[in-house]
Parts: structure tokens; C-alpha cells; sequence
């Protein structure tokens, strides 16, 4: 065969359908009719309605309230490719979640949409009917049932269909293919009798796309659209969807102190697994192992990549590569978190002796670390600035440099923003929202996160840290090769801050109690 014969036979069957040389792909009317037939019918179950039902409610409510006539397009994103024809779990965008309560793997595609309506005539006295539209589960008679290997039962399992939704969110559904007219009807400029919309964008690539086509063909002047500004009327929605998830509610505290307790149950049985991990080429991969194993029998997932990091590694903050020796005489720090099948993560750290003792170095940075975190801590109370848990934190740390004598200058110049010189060995915030997100209400404005006032219902983390590289030449050798990290879940309440995860223990010595503890209970 030549090129040009060749160049010929390969146009003649386009890339996409190539997935089909690999197996045969029956095509024949009997073999259609023969697969859409003799199925038992799918169960008719009409669940209850969930727990989170009335709190989402009271979410969508609150951002209602905020948007009077304005249609409000939030996708829960699609399916991702992972790799040719495999896509990763599934996983919906948090403001998503939080506004239909719906977690796990629903439902790629979907989009809740807030339709306007006369003010105060909306659900709960809102300016807004909320609608959930999606893919429902197909008819065991259709072809969609056993040939569409992405959301075919035959292929991943049922599906929910309109009415469960309905029943368990206590919101209207709709199908799917409502959703260009339900996004695009009526879309136009407020004065001409239009109706604005705000997307949360970069979910979804088709409803952006959806979206700016409707905006173009509706403008009064579609050359001359300016697209930065309706970007930045989009980024209000996503800012309020992000300051909405500040204060967590009732119903949301229960799903931290699940996923908190999924997680200190992890951290035990990776202490379990560390003899293993000692005798591995790989030994911070068995730790990872042992943590996720349990992350997904108890929950959905990890809420971020593990750092499973060994000794000079934990002074690498981000290390998720997690291949490295575990060697016995090192620290291991250990930050990971199971996220329920609500989507709500918990973010722990701890760091201990792979051995089951520290050393008098590694006890010395050790406590150091755990008195930033308890000054922390003390500076967390309600009516306090956000900051000042930061602040309390490293005036620790900076005082315990330089009583060490690696600080190059005075504890006061340092905590100055001229200064900042303790940065080197503890470059982090000490704290961040948590929630769905691990990094919580990231959209959040300044004067409401860093800025803002510690109030009862906040979920945060405080998560002081040392980290002394071994290539530092500005400090002795004894510290090289020792990172430190003490992370805890915080719920702000009115009598003050609750550690969600008191439960693992935090003194060193109460540290080496517990491996040891672990290790008795085995024999
Ligand atoms: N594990 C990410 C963090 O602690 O912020
Ligand atoms: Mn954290
Ligand atoms: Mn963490």
C-alpha cells in the first residue's frame, strides 16, 4: 500500500468510531430488539426525603435572596476523561453539592437552575423556583439501557430517575433535554423585558458555551459584548455560593464529625501498618495504602492527595509522591482526610517517630510546633479576627527560633511584615476553612476570610508547622531533615473553639502512648 492509499483508508473511518475496531459491535435490528426486551421492570421506590433536604432549602433560600431576578445556572460539571475511554470518579462541583445536598456521583451533567420569579412569591418566601435537571435512569426498553456504556444500566448500574430525586431533594426535576430552553428562554437585557443570568462558570464547558451563545444572540450590540464585565457579574454568584459555605449549619457540623472520625480511624491503621512500611522499598506508599483503604470503605474518597512523607520529605509541604523509604529513627508526617459521602473532608496531621519514640531534636521542634498550635488555639475565639490565629502561631515559633538561635534577627523585626524571616521554616498559613472543599470558601471576599471575624458554625483547620530542609545551610545539622506539621479540625462554637479531632493525640508523649497502645492491642 502507498501513502496515498493509505492516507485514503484512514480518512475513510473517523477516530471516534475507531473504539469500535477493537471489538464487534452488534448492529442488527433483531439484535436491538433483543436487548430492549424481557427485563424484569426497574423497581418503583419512592424514597424518603433526605436529611439535608430542608438545609439545602434554606441555602438555596439564602442565595435567592441575594440575586432578585436574575436566573442562577449552577452545574454539577461532567464526567472527566482520565485516560482514552476511562474517566475519573465522578464528583460534582461544591457549590453544587451544597445548594441540592446531593454528593458521591451525582449526577455528572446536571445543573440545579434558580429561576426568578415575582419577589418574594418563590420557594420559602424567595424570589426563586429551583428546578434539578439531569440524565434520568433510562428504560430497560431503550437502546440508551444496555449500549451507552457511560450512563447505561446495563453497563454502571441504576440510576435515579426524576421522581426519586424529587422525593429524597424535595425539588422539582426535570430531564436534560430541558435544559437549553430552561437555560436560554427569555435570556436578554432586564430593560427590554430579558432576563439576566449568572453561571457559575468553568464547571461545565457546554453550559458556558450555552450561556455566551444565548448573552451574544440576545445583546443588543453582540460585536461589542463585554465579555470581562458579565465574567465578573458570573463571579459574584460563585463569590456569595463561596461565602454562603462560611457558617457551616447543623447538618453539615454531623458530616465533619464523620468524616473526622473516618479519618482518625485511618491514622490508626496506618500506625498498624508502619512495621510493613519500615521493611518496604517504598514505605510511604504503604502508608498511603493503609489510609485510603479505609477513606474508601468508610467514606467516598480521599478529600485531597495523602502526604505520606518520611523524613527529609515532610520538609517538602506539598510531597504527594509518596514513593520514599520509611527509615525507623525518622519522623513521618501524615496529612490526609477521608471525604464522607457527603463530600465533606476532614484535613488532619499528624506527625510521628517511625520508630514510636522521638528523639530529643525531634521531641524539641515537636513541642515547639504543639505550642504554636494550642497559642493558636487560645487566639481562636468567637469575635476574634480570623489572623490573629496566624499570628499567635508563628509569635510562638519565631520566639522558639530564636531561643534556638536560627532566627538572624529579633523575634519583634521578624512578626514585622518588614521581617517575616521565620517564613524559611514555616512558609503556610496556620488555618483555612473546611468543609466540602478542603480549602473551603476560596471565593470568599478578603474582608470575610482573612479579614473576618471568628464566628459560631466556622470549620477551620489550625496547622502550625517547622520544616528544616537538609540542604539548609542557615541552621545546624541536628535539625536537618525534620519536618513537623500538627493539624487539627476546628468547629467555632459560643463557648469557643471544639478540636473535632481531639480524638488523635497531640503531646508527643501521648503520641508515643497511643503507637504503643496500637501495637499491645495487635499481639
Ligand atoms: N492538606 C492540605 C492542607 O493542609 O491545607
Ligand atoms: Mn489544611
Ligand atoms: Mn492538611
Amino acid at each position: 500500500m502507498n501513502d496515498a492509499e493509505t492516507t485514503q483508508n484512514s480518512a475513510a473511518q473517523p477516530l471516534e468510531e475507531r473504539v469500535n475496531n477493537r471489538s464487534q459491535r452488534p448492529t442488527s435490528d433483531a439484535f436491538k430488539a433483543f436487548m430492549a426486551s424481557n427485563w424484569a421492570p426497574a423497581a418503583q421506590v419512592t424514597p424518603a426525603r433526605d436529611a439535608v433536604a430542608d438545609h439545602a432549602a434554606a441555602r438555596r433560600r439564602a442565595i435567592s435572596g441575594k440575586f432578585p431576578g436574575v436566573r442562577l445556572v449552577i452545574p454539577a460539571g461532567p464526567l472527566k476523561v482520565r485516560s482514552n475511554d476511562t474517566d475519573y470518579r465522578f464528583r460534582p462541583h461544591s457549590a453544587f453539592a451544597h445548594l441540592t445536598g446531593l454528593g458521591l456521583d451525582h449526577e455528572p451533567d446536571a445543573v440545579l437552575i434558580l429561576e426568578p420569579v415575582e419577589e418574594g412569591t418563590g420557594d420559602d418566601g424567595g424570589n426563586h423556583s429551583a428546578a434539578l435537571y439531569f440524565r434520568p435512569l433510562a428504560g430497560r426498553d431503550t437502546e440508551q439501557f444496555y449500549a451507552d456504556a457511560r450512563s447505561g444500566e446495563f453497563w454502571i448500574g441504576a440510576r435515579p430517575t426524576l421522581a426519586e430525586f424529587e422525593a429524597r431533594l424535595g425539588l422539582p426535576t426535570a430531564h436534560i433535554d430541558e435544559l437549553e430552553v430552561a437555560i436560554t428562554k427569555n435570556v436578554g437585557a432586564p430593560e427590554i423585558g430579558g432576563i439576566a443570568i449568572r453561571l457559575v462558570r468553568k464547571v461545565d464547558e457546554n453550559i458556558d458555551a450555552l450561556v455566551d451563545t444565548a448573552r451574544y444572540n440576545t445583546a443588543k450590540d453582540p460585536e461589542n459584548l463585554d465579555l470581562a464585565e458579565l465574567d465578573a457579574l458570573d463571579e459574584l454568584l460563585s463569590e456569595a455560593l463561596s461565602e454562603l459555605r462560611l457558617l457551616k449549619d447543623e447538618w453539615e457540623i454531623g458530616e465533619m464529625k464523620t468524616a473526622v472520625a473516618a479519618t482518625v480511624a485511618g491514622f490508626a491503621d496506618v500506625v498498624r501498618a508502619l512495621p510493613r512500611a519500615l521493611t518496604h522499598e517504598r514505605g510511604e506508599r504503604v502508608v498511603e495504602g493503609a489510609f485510603f483503604a479505609r477513606a474508601r470503605e468508610e467514606g467516598n474518597e480521599l478529600g485531597y492527595d495523602t502526604i505520606a512523607a518520611a523524613g527529609n520529605n515532610a520538609t517538602v509541604l506539598h510531597w504527594t509522591r509518596n514513593n520514599g523509604k520509611v527509615h525507623a529513627g525518622e519522623l513521618l508526617l501524615l496529612d490526609a482526610g477521608v471525604e464522607a459521602e457527603s463530600l465533606y473532608t476532614a484535613d488532619i496531621t499528624r506527625t510521628i517517630p517511625a520508630n514510636g519514640t522521638f528523639s530529643d531534636v525531634q521531641r524539641k521542634v515537636y513541642d515547639a510546633v504543639l505550642d504554636a498550635a494550642d497559642a493558636g488555639f487560645a487566639a481562636a475565639q468567637p469575635g476574634a479576627k480570623f489572623r490573629d490565629i496566624h499570628a499567635a502561631a508563628t509569635k510562638v515559633l519565631a520566639e522558639r527560633l530564636a531561643e534556638w538561635g536560627l532566627l538572624p534577627v529579633s523575634v519583634e523585626e521578624a512578626i514585622s511584615t518588614e521581617g517575616q524571616q521565620h517564613r524559611r521554616w514555616m512558609p503556610h498559613g496556620t488555618s483555612h476553612h473546611l468543609g466540602l472543599d478542603v480549602h473551603d470558601c476560596a471565593q470568599a471576599k478578603r474582608e470575610l476570610y482573612l479579614d473576618g471575624t471568628l464566628t459560631e458554625g466556622m470549620v477551620f483547620t489550625i496547622e502550625p508547622g517547622l520544616y528544616f530542609k537538609n540542604e539548609d545551610l542557615a541552621i545546624p545539622a541536628e535539625y536537618r531533615g525534620i519536618g513537623v506539621r500538627i493539624e487539627d479540625d476546628i468547629l467555632m462554637t459560643a463557648d469557643g473553639p471544639v478540636n473535632l479531632s481531639a480524638a488523635l493525640p497531640r503531646k508527643a508523649e501521648d503520641v508515643e502512648a497511643w503507637m504503643a497502645g496500637i501495637y499491645e492491642d495487635a499481639e
